[in-house]
């Protein structure tokens, strides 16, 4: 199954009642400070949604781009805590439906606001942002050098980019993926990839951070999360959806174990 646009939305719709369920609100890794930390799931979570908000750095006035906001939790606390504009942008009409209810219900929706877009072509104007973050959502957008050259045609000159996502520190070969879904598509960053695709895009790196050693307790408890929930899942989705769900993700776990690297990245637009 080829990566593309088209497969991602219809993944995320059809699994958002896997997600809502299973991790409450957040699609992404944990942050744990070592094997030994004991701290939930959703603890782990919530700090690496800390440590984006900190590294956005936002100042008063700022308007704030989530590419790839899933259901917008990251975004509305990034409005709540920073009082900020943050607008979330996601392909999956379920998700962005989601994400303005629970800004409405929070009444932030003056300050958090979600809207259907593909990162390929993003409706906004030129310079409208002062700042992006996208969390492990590159991984899944086929074309990354466009992506890329959008991010940069909204944000001002100066403004920054956050990102948070997998590279692949060791060669995936093409078999190795062969058994995944529709549902579980991804293209990883390439280590030396990185570098060209900010710099073509007018980006200066100006941090990067490591967080592969944070973040190895995500997998097993994610599974964890769905195999406590089974219950509830199966209202959703049927018995052999779960079971190959679950299976695929033990051989993903595997490949992120040894294959990816788990980075944090901060960029800045050339300034005029
Ligand atoms: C793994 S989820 C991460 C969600 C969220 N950033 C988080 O950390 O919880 C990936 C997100 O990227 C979005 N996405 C993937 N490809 C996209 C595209 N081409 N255009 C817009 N959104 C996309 C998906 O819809 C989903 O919301």
């Amino acid at each position: 199954m080829q990566l593309t646009s088209e497969v991602v939305r219809k993944s995320y719709d059809d699994l958002n009642a896997l997600f809502a369920v299973a991790f409450g609100g957040h699609i992404h890794n944990g942050y744990w400070y070592s094997t030994d930390d004991d701290s939930t799931l959703h603890v782990a979570m919530q700090r690496l949604n800390d440590l984006v908000i900190e590294k956005v750095a936002a100042r008063k006035g700022w308007s704030v781009l989530d590419l790839g906001c899933g259901t917008g939790e990251l975004a509305r606390q990034f409005a709540e805590k920073s009082g900020c504009e943050s607008v979330g942008v996601s392909n999956s009409q379920v998700q962005m439906a989601e994400a303005n209810a629970a800004a409405r219900a929070a009444n932030l929706d003056g300050l958090a606001k979600f809207q259907f877009a593909d990162a390929h072509s993003l409706p906004f104007p030129d310079a409208r942002f002062d700042a992006a973050l996208a969390v492990e959502s590159l991984c899944q957008m086929e074309d990354r050098p466009r992506v890329f050259s959008e991010i940069a045609r909204v944000l001002r000159p100066g403004g920054r980019l956050v990102v948070v996502d997998f590279a692949e520190r060791v060669t995936i070969s093409p078999g190795q993926k062969d058994f995944l879904t529709a549902e579980q598509q991804a293209d990883f960053m390439r280590f030396g990839e990185i570098g060209d695709l900010f710099g073509r895009a007018g980006f200066h790196l100006l941090e990067s951070m490591d967080l592969s050693w944070n973040i190895p307790l995500s997998q097993a408890t994610m599974l964890e999360a769905i195999r406590q929930r089974r219950t509830e899942l199966s209202a959703h989705y049927s018995a052999e959806f779960i079971d190959t769900f679950e299976d695929n993700w033990m051989k993903i776990s595997e490949i992120f174990e040894k294959h990816m690297a788990y980075l944090l990245l901060i960029a800045e637009k050339a300034p005029l």
